[in-house]
């Protein structure tokens, strides 16, 4: 089919492109072209092509392009995404780099309505992030994760889909009928891939919103029968009174607690909730030179002589900040 097209010697097609890039008239459902030194770039609006380059302006045969068009091709380098659903999100200070990164995702043909921009770190004893919203307003999405479905808004509650592999490695080793406690649960990317693994789920967090969209996704799952969501502090699961109060002390086989900044904090009420054999999922965030030791010599510390502690896993998730790392523990408690 013929289309018209920008002709312009090859060193000068990727400014060229660029420009017309800008101008908003490249032709993304057809593939741009050489033959010998000439680039032809195809353009959807001849009118509206820079005046400078119009008597460059030739109708050539160009076949229909087959393959999606990537951010990296309209912008010429490869820029750092993460997505999130619908939601793309970028990691970039320089805010007209970020624009112009945020320009190329919506013209891309990756599946996007919002793109984002980290505005701050993870911040307040909730863990939320702020945002700048750079394309699209909706900061609701629905995540997908080894086949489970995560409806969340992230101006409002904590998620990280880089935690994907280490969440799905600490879900595989639960068995039918044993019961979970995730301490800190946000919106379900523990609780509910394991109750439909066949566990009981006590699913805690103090974000009334991170509790509202865990239901909701324990709904959307089809496993809500098996999934006890509970907004508050993790620290009242514990002998509380009271006409609501609840009481899980030595129920749990096993605990979540991926709150790594403060985790050691929490680690009295661990101890009360395990029942007589319980395995613990424990995050920390610590030195390279020692990454690992602090967070067993807590639980050792929180253990007593109340509980046998075994270390069966000692895991790097990932690089937190330089020389620092975010880790697992998983540990087996046996009551003495
Ligand atoms: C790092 S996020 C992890 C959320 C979830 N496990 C995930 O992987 O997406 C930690 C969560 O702990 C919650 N939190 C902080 N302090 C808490 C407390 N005292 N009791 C219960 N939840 C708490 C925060 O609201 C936040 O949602």
């Amino acid at each position: 089919m013929s289309v018209p097209c920008v002709a312009v010697e090859r060193e000068r097609g990727e400014t060229v492109r660029e420009r017309l890039a800008a101008a908003d008239v490249l032709d993304g459902d057809h593939e741009i072209a050489v033959d010998g030194e000439t680039i032809y770039i195809p353009v959807v609006d001849p009118e509206s092509v820079p005046a400078d380059l119009d008597a460059a302006i030739v109708d050539r045969e160009a076949a229909e392009r087959d393959r999606p068009l990537t951010p990296a091709e309209i912008l010429g380098y490869e820029p750092s995404l993460e997505r999130l659903g619908d939601i793309v999100i970028i990691d970039e200070d320089d805010d007209e780099r970020a624009r112009e990164i945020a320009d190329a995702v919506m013209a891309s043909d990756v599946p996007c309505e919002t793109v984002l921009n980290r505005a701050s770190p993870i911040e307040g004893e909730l863990r939320v992030r702020r945002w700048d919203v750079l394309a699209g307003t909706d900061t609701e999405t629905v995540h997908r994760e080894y086949g489970h479905e995560f409806l969340l808004d992230v101006a409002e509650v904590y998620f990280s889909p880089r935690l994907a592999t280490e969440r799905h490695r600490v879900i595989e080793q639960v068995a039918p009928s044993e019961t979970v406690i995730d301490m800190f649960a946000g919106v379900g990317p523990y609780a509910v891939p394991m109750a439909t693994r066949g566990a009981d789920v006590i699913a805690c967090d103090l974000n009334e919103r991170a509790v509202a969209y865990l239901r909701e996704n324990a709904a959307r799952n089809g496993i809500d029968d098996r999934v006890t969501a509970i907004a508050g502090d993790v620290r009242d699961l514990v002998g509380g009174t009271g006409e609501d109060a609840v009481d899980y002390a030595d129920t749990a086989d096993r605990l979540v607690m991926n709150l790594p900044h403060s985790a050691d904090a929490f680690l009295d009420t661990a101890v009360a909730l395990a029942g007589e054999e319980c395995v613990l999922h424990y995050y920390d965030i610590q030195h390279e030179d020692d990454p690992f030791g602090p967070g067993t010599q807590a639980i050792r510390a929180a253990a007593g002589d109340e509980y046998e502690v075994v270390v069966e896993t000692e895991r790097v998730v990932k690089s937190y900040a330089p020389h620092e790392y975010n880790v697992c523990l998983d540990v087996r408690l046996t009551r003495i």
